[in-house]
């Protein structure tokens, strides 16, 4: 099997009280991707100040704080193959607007500031391993096989 890779997936509060949290695991699944860790949690201002770090002299920053502590996320880990890339071209672009049907996003979402998902960003290398580390403990992470792995890979 190739090198596998995990990367930090969350439905944000928005996707959440929408209704489409079985959607995005469904797709994720049906790719071929194989959950390793999920948390349904709320998260507080400091974890979400840490988390969206990269952001904090943008102007948008403090809503994106307020929004993303507005309501409970599902946290999730997902294993595969360049999984960190493929999961955010799976997403769609940052805003609704501007992504392809098909996408996530593109299929889910219309507001930039209500995007329904984040993902680890593939153009910020170890962004997967340091929001996984923030998020999960060790040992809240599964090793596991998907009985279908040996049909999914080549
Ligand atoms: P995320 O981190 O949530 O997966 O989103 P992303 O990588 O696609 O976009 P990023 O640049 O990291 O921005 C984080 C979130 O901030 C909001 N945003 N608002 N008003 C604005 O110009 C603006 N730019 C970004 C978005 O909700 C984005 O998901
Ligand atoms: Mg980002």
């Amino acid at each position: 099997m190739s090198e596998q890779e995990r990367t930090f997936v969350m439905v944000k509060p928005d996707g959440v009280q929408r209704g489409l949290i079985g959607d995005v695991i469904s797709r994720f699944e049906d790719r071929g991707l194989k959950l390793v860790a999920a948390k349904f949690k709320q998260i507080d201002r400091d974890l979400a100040e840490e988390h969206y770090g990269e952001h904090e002299d943008k102007p948008f920053f403090d809503g994106l704080v307020d929004f993303i502590t507005s309501g409970p996320v599902m946290a999730m880990v997902w294993e595969g193959q360049d999984a960190v890339r493929q999961v955010r071209g799976m997403m769609g672009e940052t805003d609704p607007a501007e992504s392809a049907p098909g996408t996530i996003r593109g299929d889910l979402g219309l507001d930039l500031g209500r995007n329904v998902i984040h993902g680890s960003d593939h153009e910020d290398p170890g962004s997967n391993e340091r929001e996984i580390e923030l998020f999960f403990d060790d040992e809240e992470l599964v090793d596991w096989e998907r009985v279908d792995e040996t049909w999914l890979y080549e």
